[in-house]
């Protein structure tokens, strides 16, 4: 069994790292902002934080389903949730959702930016704004969004940022070439992030999933391809995985002993190599 997904009870919810030697204080009053909470990993994680007794603040597009899941989550858990409805593919956003942070009073102590998307076919074919717009949500959205709430952060010396990047972020990826270049970025930025603020309090974690089931592949064009035809994972299992691993304070969580071993296997593999095993699953 996946040594991650063992059953065990659910870590404490304290964001910021204890002093060594000190065992870790359950704080239920923190607050997690998840981008893309509107579907697949990210209400999920939504779930997990609520189930915790955390605060939420919903960021998506679709706000009938944020007030769904946010009702849900008052039923069961007593959740107070903010809603944020965002086009996060739109220059300036993510300061718009900060700019509406700072008039609500809300300091956030958990940023998870899983928003994202990707678009199946050849650089050439999907058209320059289709790729701005997965550049825009996957990278400039998710940088901007930990600049500007990291600072608060780090000078109450406690917090956590998780980001969603993938398994796409280990090599490059012919026929979802833009996708898998943003998640690439998604991971080289946030190994950087984990050490820049090493000590600091706040804890930085990259998520790197494999093939999940949820409406990703279908809105990216890509269910019929033998990467999605192989199997995908269980959005709860893929959430649970970067849950536990933020607490823990783990840099990089990679769900399923499976990617574990495809990732590993890819550092070794000469890339050029590796980038055709790639086209020929996602042709
Ligand atoms: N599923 C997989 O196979 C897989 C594998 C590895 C990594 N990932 C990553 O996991 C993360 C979550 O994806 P998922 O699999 O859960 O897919 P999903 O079910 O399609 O969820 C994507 C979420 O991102 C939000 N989103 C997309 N475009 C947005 C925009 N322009 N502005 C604001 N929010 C936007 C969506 O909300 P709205 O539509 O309401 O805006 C939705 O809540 C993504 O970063 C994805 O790249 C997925």
């Amino acid at each position: 069994m996946d040594p991650d997904l063992a059953g065990r009870p659910p870590a404490p919810a304290a964001a910021s790292r204890p002093p060594r030697g000190q065992a870790e204080t359950v704080e239920t009053a923190e607050t997690v902002l998840i981008t893309g909470a509107s579907s697949g990993i990210g209400r999920e994680l939504a779930r997990l934080f609520a189930a915790d007794g955390s605060r939420l603040v919903l960021v998506a597009r679709q706000q009938d389903k944020l007030a769904e899941l946010a009702a849900e989550l008052a039923g069961k858990h007593q959740t107070q949730a903010q809603l944020i409805p965002a086009d996060l593919s739109r220059p300036g956003s993510a300061g718009e959702v900060a700019d509406a942070l700072a008039q609500r009073h809300v300091d956030v102590d958990v940023l998870v930016n899983n928003a994202g998307f990707g678009a199946h076919g050849t650089v050439a074919g999907i058209g320059a704004d289709r790729q701005a717009d997965v550049i825009n949500v996957n990278v400039v959205a998710l940088t901007q969004l930990t600049a500007l709430l990291l600072p608060a952060m780090l000078e109450r010396r406690r917090g956590a940022i998780l980001n969603v990047a993938s398994t796409a972020a280990f090599q490059p990826g012919p026929h979802q070439a833009v996708y898998c270049a943003t998640k690439s970025y998604v991971l080289s930025f946030t190994e950087a992030l984990a050490e820049e603020t090493r000590g600091s309090g706040v804890r930085v974690s990259c998520l790197a999933p494999g093939a999940t089931d949820t409406g990703f592949a279908a809105q990216a064009g890509l269910t019929g391809t033998r990467l999605f035809r192989f199997g995908a994972m269980d959005a709860a299992r893929v959430a649970r995985a970067g849950h536990r691993g933020l607490r823990r304070g783990k840099t990089l969580i990679i769900p399923g002993a499976g990617n574990r071993i495809l990732a590993f296997t890819t550092r070794l593999t000469p890339r050029a190599l590796v980038t055709r095993i790639v086209a020929y699953l996602q042709a």
